[in-house]
């Protein structure tokens, strides 16, 4: 398997065997994969000739230090996952150095309000380091496809605007949410959980389920209300936000409009272990 730890070494490789007609899949990681991971990189191997996944925990898009000193770092453990897909899968696992160049400073991006919901609202300037990032990596790979998580709905929109304004010659390409057997969305935070706390965090999809029928009788408002009543009653669990909003513009849904799609959006706190999840509500 090939592995770059630096940009020029990898866009050297990467011009030394492309052909003019070679499609390139590219599939961006923080490290610590799992099978969502690595259901992205089947899919990136089944649709192109060139196969690039990379490994960086980007330290701007983390707006709290202990979050990302704590995220899971194992590059071993990660080798052998990439190779149990495909031995011909090129890793890129660059240094904050290499990335960043002593500047570890995120660019400023104007991403039509989608970065200022939710995610954005609760861990700010953390849009600002996933578009900084991206579009670096994007820059050295050239990739003809990307693939991007459906967990992360808010991040693949941002991702999208910004491959719109910036005209990147890139398709993105989302992938459906794994889950494990508790139907828990699978994360790499999910390695921070104890035993029972990753068991008992298949409460937070079976909620959504839930609120996902409850939707269709109620208004944004009173499913919410419910939600966080829920989470009330449940001590081991800190809700941060629970939204239905417009899955295009991702502005609330004070109103039920016949035509428009919604999906409701979480975040929740076990212990100090954030996780987020999603799910489309018609
Ligand atoms: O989703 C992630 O793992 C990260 O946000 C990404 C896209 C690799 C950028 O650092």
């Amino acid at each position: 398997m090939q592995i770059f730890y630096g940009k020029v070494a990898l866009m050297e490789y990467l011009s030394s065997i492309k052909t003019t007609n070679s499609s390139i899949g590219f599939v961006p990681t923080m490290g610590a994969l799992h099978k969502g991971h690595q259901s992205l990189m089947l899919q990136s191997v089944k649709e192109n000739d060139i196969n690039v996944v990379s490994i960086f925990v980007n330290p701007t898009q983390f707006n709290n230090p202990e979050d990302l000193e704590k995220y899971p770092r194992n590059l071993e453990a990660d080798i052998l996952k990439i190779q149990e897909i495909s031995p011909d899968i090129i890793l890129f696992a660059p240094t904050v150095e290499d990335m960043y160049e002593g500047k570890t400073v995120s660019q400023s991006f104007d991403f039509d309000g989608l970065e200022n919901k939710m995610e954005g609202q609760f861990r700010p300037g953390h849009f600002d380091g996933v578009g900084t990032i991206v579009k670096r990596l994007f820059e050295i790979v050239n990739p003809t496809k990307a693939y991007f998580g459906e967990k992360d709905f808010q991040q693949v929109q941002i991702v999208k605007k910004m491959v719109e304004k910036n005209h990147l010659p890139v398709t993105i390409v989302v992938c459906p949410i794994y889950r494990e057997i508790n139907n828990l969305a699978m994360s790499s935070r999910n390695e921070r959980l104890t035993l029972q706390e990753r068991e008992e965090a298949g409460i937070i999809h079976k909620i959504l389920i839930e609120a996902k029928s409850k939707f269709i009788s109620n208004s944004a408002q009173k499913t919410s209300e419910w939600v966080k009543n829920e989470f009330e009653k449940n001590k081991n669990f800190t809700l941060e936000y629970f939204e239905i909003a417009d899955e295009e513009t991702l502005s609330t849904c004070n109103r039920k409009y016949k035509n428009k799609k919604y999906r409701a959006f979480i975040a929740v706190f076990v212990n100090n272990v954030r996780l987020i999840d999603t799910i489309s509500l018609n």
